[in-house]
């Protein structure tokens, strides 16, 4: 996979995939991880001559246009961040090119919601060459990890276009969850939570072999998940609210998890292990962030939506903690690590 650290950059204009799809409430960002981390590959664009940089991404599920899912917003957030970040409500035309062509020094200009047009899902050459031809980039990258796993027009058919090179966000998960899968170091831990069964067994079944030992915690292990076999060690403590609802795995359990994560080599962590937005059951949760997040010398994935939420939130009331990735995909993480063939990365490679 050729990335931006095997290219010239210098005087490029780039454009760059990346996922801000983010969670907004009322118009504000109530999680910026994603954004956050495109910054290295912005950082490094920048300090390595790149003139121009011209941002698309995706924000939720539109069918069509929709203001209250516009990437207005993440531009703010993103040139709070980085500085000298414009955008754009359009994605292609003569405005797009106009726009594009006053940038300067690494002026980064972001394009409008890539899914208002329904040529993006549809994984549409023509869609993505419009884009191209307003932008008249020198190269592509690929740093959306979290869509990787869509064929659509700019993780696919812009294959068609350009040179692609993957991002350092993209590098970084790529690493992670390949050493995770392919030669880790042992003994190996997985730790399942969450609530749906029929989303984590796959990755239970695709651990089974790999990891030394599988914890099941969370809604599932609340709900009488149960194995038969010995690698894989299910909560049986649970705190319950006033009404008997086992919302967090007890201590006796957080102990044994505890004993386990001491022993582990390569943990890789998907799912919190109660319901963590109600601070009264998310005890388990933020012990088992705590002991993986001190040990230095081990391989820590967290990866899904809410764990990698969960321990980012951790994060900015305890210092000195250190994971290998925080995963910004939550479908494309899991589909990584089950082995399936993502089609942004196929375009890379
Ligand atoms: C995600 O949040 O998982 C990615 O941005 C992909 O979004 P999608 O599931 O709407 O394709």
């Amino acid at each position: 996979m050729k990335t931006i650290k095997d290219t010239d950059l210098k005087d490029k204009t780039v454009l760059v995939r990346v996922d801000y799809n983010v969670p907004l409430k009322d118009g504000q960002i109530t999680d910026d991880l994603r954004i956050r981390a495109s910054l290295p590959t912005l950082e490094f664009l920048r300090s390595h001559g790149a003139k121009k940089i011209v941002l698309i991404s995706h924000l939720g599920r539109p069918e069509k246009e929709d203001p209250s899912l516009s990437l207005e917003p993440v531009a703010a957030a993103l040139d709070d961040l980085i500085k000298n970040v414009d955008f754009i409500s359009k994605v292609s035309g003569p405005e797009v090119t106009k726009k594009a062509e006053s940038l300067k020094d690494g002026g980064i200009l972001l394009l409008e919601n890539l899914r208002f047009f329904e040529g993006e899902k549809k994984n549409d050459p023509d869609f993505i060459k419009s884009i191209i031809d307003s932008v008249k980039p020198d190269l592509y990258v690929q740093d959306g990890f979290a869509v990787i796993h869509r064929a659509h027009a700019s993780t696919d058919a812009v294959k068609n276009f350009l040179p692609i090179y993957a991002g350092l966000l993209l590098e970084k998960e790529v690493e992670n969850l390949s050493y995770a899968i392919k030669n880790p170091e042992h003994p190996v831990l997985l730790i399942i939570g969450g609530s749906k069964v029929e989303d984590k067994q796959p990755l239970i079944d695709k651990f089974v072999d790999l990891a030394d030992h599988i914890l099941v915690g969370g809604k599932i292990a609340a709900d009488g998940y149960t194995s038969e076999n010995p690698k894989i060690i299910v909560a049986n403590d649970f705190d319950e609210d006033g009404s008997g609802a086992k919302l967090d795995i007890g201590p006796v359990s957080t102990s044994e998890f505890v004993k386990y994560i001491n022993e582990a080599k390569t943990i890789i962590w998907n799912g919190c292990l109660g319901k963590v937005e109600d601070p009264a059951f998310s005890t388990a949760s933020s012990i088992v962030a705590q002991v993986i997040g001190e040990k230095e010398d081990i391989a820590s994935i967290i990866c899904g939506g809410d764990t990698a939420g969960f321990v980012e939130e951790y994060l900015k009331d305890h210092e000195n903690l250190h994971y290998s990735l925080i995963s910004t995909g939550g479908g494309a993480a899991l589909e990584f690590l089950l082995g399936k063939e993502l089609p942004g990365l196929k375009a890379i490679e």
